[in-house]
């Protein structure tokens, strides 16, 4: 598919991240992740935590959904930056429940956009491991559905003039700090997928000519670190205008990674304290890539103000990408 920039004019690029679809069958599993924990103390904290901060009905967010189709003007390009499904088994879309979710999701964002909507993966799509620890983790299963099946990209490059777009894949790039997320048997298949990914990025990055502009765009910022570690990325960086990235849900949560950048790592309190303490220890490192957050459609409880992105970008490259934030009413 080559896109055509309109004469004169922007190329619009809508940016859709963290709908975490809930089918029937998800919706039917009701408080999913108290389940997988077992202390008493500990469920009434972690429920406390969802209801007040994070968000107290995950399995009800599919009329976010709806508002942004029902908003959404037919731009030049709609990209999904990850987490379509719920996840409620924490296996990703190898569950089939999860799976249904997904599809669902995709269907419809393919039904508005027709070949102009393109996705990329994040974490809950290939499975996540609760926050507990006990259930789930990363499933191969689950890349080879979001890579068949679904039609998610894992890397992605589309030139639009002299701006080239860039889509990588986070789960990916920070395999080196999950490996408490996945089986071991899985182990050395994630690392050849990783070592491919990294190849492809190469030879994309390598292959934009010096005097183009480049954008990046993936689901979960902590891969940024673990990408700066490579010296063909280190060069692209002048030439780099801004970073597109979801998972966090939020714009307040991105604010709190600012303040809490260089805290120690905690290897004490579980897998998911040491990932989010890792990751916020090299916090730093996301500086380089100028990173801007496309927030959940609803927010979190303590900071509702989600929404979807609106990009525009000069496909000259001379003018810097203008984006931002547009509410949904979620009603
Ligand atoms: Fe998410
Ligand atoms: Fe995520």
């Amino acid at each position: 598919m080559t896109y055509r920039p309109t004469e004169n004019g922007s190329f619009q690029i809508l940016l859709l991240s963290d709908v975490h679809y809930a089918c029937a069958a998800e919706r039917l599993r009701g408080d999913y992740e108290a389940r997988t924990i077992n202390h008493p103390l500990l469920r009434v904290l972690l429920g406390a935590y969802r209801r007040h901060v994070w968000c107290k009905d995950p399995l009800s967010q599919n009329r976010y959904l709806t508002d942004f189709l029902a908003v959404a003007t037919q731009a030049d390009l709609c990209l999904g930056l990850g987490d379509y499904t719920c996840d409620s088994a924490f296996i990703g879309v190898a569950d089939d429940a999860a799976m249904q979710s997904a599809s669902i999701c995709l269907n419809r964002l393919r039904n508005h956009f027709g070949d102009r909507f393109r996705g990329l993966i994040g974490d809950h799509d290939l499975g996540k491991q609760s926050l507990s620890g006990r259930v789930g983790g990363m499933r191969l299963e689950s890349w080879q559905r979001c890579c068949g099946p679904l039609q998610l990209e894992s890397v992605l490059h589309q030139p639009v003039g002299k701006v080239h777009l860039v889509g990588m894949n986070s789960s990916l790039l920070t395999l080196p700090a999950c490996w408490m997320d996945f089986e071991a048997d899985q182990r050395a298949a994630w690392l050849t997928l990783r070592d491919q990914h990294l190849q492809a990025l190469k030879g994309i990055l390598d292959g934009i000519p010096g005097d183009h502009r480049i954008l990046f765009f993936m689901h979960d910022p902590t891969g940024l670190a673990m990408l700066l570690e490579h010296d063909w990325v280190r060069r692209c960086l002048p030439r780099l205008d801004g970073t597109w990235v979801g998972h966090l849900h939020s714009p307040w949560v991105f604010k709190a990674s600012r303040w809490l950048s260089g805290m120690p790592r905690i290897r004490c309190m579980g897998n998911a304290v040491t990932k989010l303490s890792a990751a916020l220890h090299q916090r730093h490192l996301w500086e380089p890539f100028k990173v801007r957050l496309v927030p959940a459609p609803g927010g979190i409880e303590i900071a509702p103000q989600g929404g979807y992105g609106d990009l525009r970008i000069d496909p000259e490259g001379k003018l810097p990408p203008n984006f931002c934030i547009r509410p949904l009413a979620g009603e």
